[in-house]
């Protein structure tokens, strides 16, 4: 089936409003989910969600090894929770949608931060109102660091940004509206305001020397093929699960809903008092989407700066996964069931798009799949019936991407690493491996969050 719709069209803004950056926080900090005013576009105060000043939420930077507590607050008027994205916790602090804090409510989360270095980032989960509550501004980044990683040197404090970047649909008050239709389900719900943590299209002056940049798709379902307005290269040094072994060097990035890239972006090859773009490059495979070329980010070279950074040869090591060292492998066909019926309105005929994953929605009780603890196993996502891209996320786990047929064929740059999401394009078929270490009852999803809402999400039990 063709799609009936296609992502509104981007409608830049003036670039004049300077990147905010979010406050960083560490154990102990509280979140309150909760309504609060903000200005998205400057000069317009529109209602949004919060975490804790405006809209999205504090960055957290926590150290590998430590534990970290973090009292939440349900400051909204329906049940919310939060989810981990990119942190291995225990299940029962893993935020799955059964994991509810109602309305009122507070629930301490705890655990220990036991993982390599890398950018995770945390958001609500109910089922069938993570869309809502995501679009509406409730998302934060989650910085895990380590020693090794602080060796490397890599460019820090003010010269490492963590962007957040999503599409917002605004009213004339610059409030966020989040009402998709069925067709908008189909697709994805997206927006004509392109945001970086939290504002549309601002600038971020910078000097000429190397710059870290953390990129979070924080989008509903809106990709962007990421890439510099002069069309220099930039280097990938990691992606969802922390450092890559070695960088790759790349002109553009399709990065999906849910996945995260880690960047360097060197500035000395800009002219002092010029200005380049972080943007999104027209891309093909997907009708619904990636027509249009569009800006995201203006950076201002302004300042002469000396630059002493050097790059790593080695920044990771990461031992491969073996697909002999697989026990299992398991197939799951990602896609939609239609179901053509008569609307209750005047006998009119509604879509209905049903997302499954192996012809089944999500059942909050169901256990779809149960693995054995420690055990290593294949899972192939199959989207070759289908015309929607589907970004693949698994709670509980990083997995290393083993093959991809179809498509684009093979393995991306930014996924020889450890990721917890892969995109999966039409016509792919998408090989992951991993070994499942954790515990416990945990989902698997696609993070295209109104696919997720509408079922494209099965539980896995480790035990
Ligand atoms: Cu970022 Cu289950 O999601
Ligand atoms: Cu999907």
């Amino acid at each position: 089936a063709m799609d009936m719709t296609t992502a509104p069209t981007v409608v830049e803004g003036a670039f004049t409003t300077i990147l905010p950056i979010p406050e960083t926080i560490t154990s102990g900090t509280a979140l309150n989910a909760r309504s609060q005013n903000a200005a998205i576009v400057a000069g317009k105060t529109g209602q949004v969600l919060g975490y804790k000043n405006g809209i999205l939420g504090p960055t957290f930077r926590v150290q590998r090894g430590s534990t970290v507590t973090i009292p939440f607050i349900n400051g909204l008027s329906e049940e919310t929770n939060i989810h981990w994205h990119g942190l291995l916790v225990p299940a029962a602090m893993d935020g799955h949608p059964s994991q509810m804090v109602t309305a009122g409510q507070s629930f301490n989360y705890t655990f220990k931060i036991d993982q390599a270095a890398n950018m995770a980032w945390y958001h609500p989960h109910p089922h069938e109102k993570t869309g809502k509550q995501v679009f509406t501004g409730l998302a934060g980044m989650f910085i895990v660091e380590s020693p090794e990683e602080k060796a490397l040197n890599l460019p820090s404090d003010a010269y490492e940004l963590p962007l957040v970047i999503q599409d917002k649909r605004l009213d004339a008050n610059g409030a966020i509206m989040y009402s998709p239709t069925l067709e908008e389900v189909m697709i994805g719900y997206m927006g004509e305001t392109i945001t970086v943590n939290g504002v549309s299209s601002p600038f971020q002056p910078v000097t000429t020397r190397m710059y870290r940049l953390r990129v979070l798709n924080g989008s509903n379902g809106r990709m962007y093929n990421l890439a510099l307005s002069n069309g220099n290269s930039f280097l990938i040094i990691g992606s969802d699960g922390g450092l890559l072994t070695a960088p790759e060097t790349v002109t553009s990035l399709l990065l999906a809903p849910g996945e995260r890239a880690d960047l360097l972006v060197d500035f000395s090859k800009i002219a002092l008092n010029s200005e380049v773009y972080l943007q999104s490059n027209s891309f093909s495979g997907v009708s619904s989407q990636g027509s249009q070329t569009f800006k995201i980010l203006k950076f201002m070279v302004n300042k002469t700066e000396t630059d002493t950074f050097k790059m790593p040869t080695s920044l990771n090591s990461i031992t491969p996964l073996s697909t002999a060292s697989a026990t299992k492998t398991r197939t799951f066909d990602i896609g939609v069931m239609m179901d053509m019926t008569s609307g209750s309105h005047g006998g009119t005929m509604a879509m209905k798009g049903m997302h499954t994953i192996n012809g089944k929605i999500f059942n909050m009780d169901r256990i779809d799949e149960i693995v054995a603890l420690n055990s290593t196993e294949i899972w192939e996502f199959d989207n070759t019936n289908g015309d929607e891209p589907h970004p693949m996320h698994l709670h509980g786990t990083f997995f290393q991407v083993s093959s991809r047929t179809g498509g684009r064929g093979n393995i991306l740059s930014h996924e020889k690493g450890l990721k917890d999401t892969v995109l999966v394009m039409p016509g792919e078929k998408v090989r992951i491996i991993t070994k499942f270490e954790k515990v416990g009852k945990f989902v698997f999803h696609c993070h295209n969050l109104e696919h997720e809402d509408d079922g494209m999400m099965l539980n896995f039990e480790v035990k």
